[in-house]
C-alpha cells in the first residue's frame, strides 16, 4: 500500500472519529476523562493507560474513548443484543475469536468482561477504516436480516455487536479486544489488563 493510501485511510479515520464523538455528545461526558495520575498528554500519546467513565452510555448505545491515538469503541449491550449474537455466530469468520486479537480473561464468544459492556478498538481489520456503528436491526441499507453492529464505509466489510466480522468480507480479523479493567462499575481503564484473570 502506497503512502498515500495510508494518509488517506488517516484522513478518513480522523473525520470519522470527529463526527462520532461529535454524536456521542448526546448522551453527556462521552469523551473520557484523564485523572491526575496520568503524568502528561505526551506519555498519553505514547501508550499510557486512558480512565473512563461509562456510567452515562444508554442501553444500546455506544460511545467513543481514545487510547494510543486509536478511537476505542464502548457499547452498553442489551439482553437483546446480547440473544443476537448467539443467532449470527454461523455466520461469523471467527466466531470464538481464535485468531483474532482478545485478552484471555474476556468471554472468547461475547468478547467482554461483563457481558453487557463491550471495548474493541474502532479500526477496521482490512486497511484500517474506522467502521460506523449501525445498532438498528434490518438497516434498510444493510438487509431485513441485519441484527445491528458495525459497517465500514471504505470497502463494506461488517461486523457483529461484539465485533466479529462476518464471513466473506475484506476484513479479514475482528476488531481487536484492547486490555482493559474494571475501577468500579462505571469507570474502565483502557491499557490495563484485568487482575485476577
Ligand atoms: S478498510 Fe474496512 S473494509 Fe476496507
Amino acid at each position: 500500500m502506497s503512502n498515500d493510501g495510508v494518509n488517506a485511510g488517516r484522513r478518513r479515520f480522523l473525520v470519522a472519529a470527529t463526527s462520532v464523538v461529535g454524536a456521542a455528545g448526546a448522551v453527556g461526558a462521552a469523551v473520557p476523562f484523564v485523572g491526575s495520575w496520568f503524568p502528561s498528554a505526551k506519555a498519553k500519546a505514547a501508550g499510557a493507560p486512558v480512565r473512563v467513565n461509562i456510567g452515562k452510555i444508554e442501553p444500546g448505545q455506544q460511545m467513543v474513548a481514545e487510547w494510543r491515538g486509536q478511537p476505542v469503541f464502548i457499547v452498553r449491550r442489551t439482553e437483546e443484543i446480547l440473544g443476537n449474537l448467539e443467532k449470527v455466530a454461523v455466520q461469523v469468520a471467527d466466531p470464538e475469536s481464535k485468531a483474532s486479537e482478545q485478552p484471555a480473561y474476556v468471554d472468547p464468544k461475547n468478547r467482554s468482561i461483563k457481558p453487557e459492556i463491550l471495548v474493541v478498538v474502532g479500526l477496521c481489520t482490512h486497511l484500517g477504516c474506522a467502521p460506523s456503528f449501525r445498532p438498528e436491526v434490518a438497516a434498510a441499507d444493510l438487509g431485513a436480516d441485519w441484527l445491528g453492529g458495525y459497517f465500514c464505509p471504505c470497502h463494506g466489510s461488517k461486523y457483529d455487536m461484539a465485533g466479529r466480522v462476518y464471513k466473506a468480507q475484506p476484513a479479514p480479523l475482528n476488531l481487536p479486544v484492547p486490555p482493559h479493567s474494571y475501577e468500579t462499575d462505571n469507570v474502565i481503564i483502557i491499557g490495563v489488563d484485568q487482575e485476577n484473570a
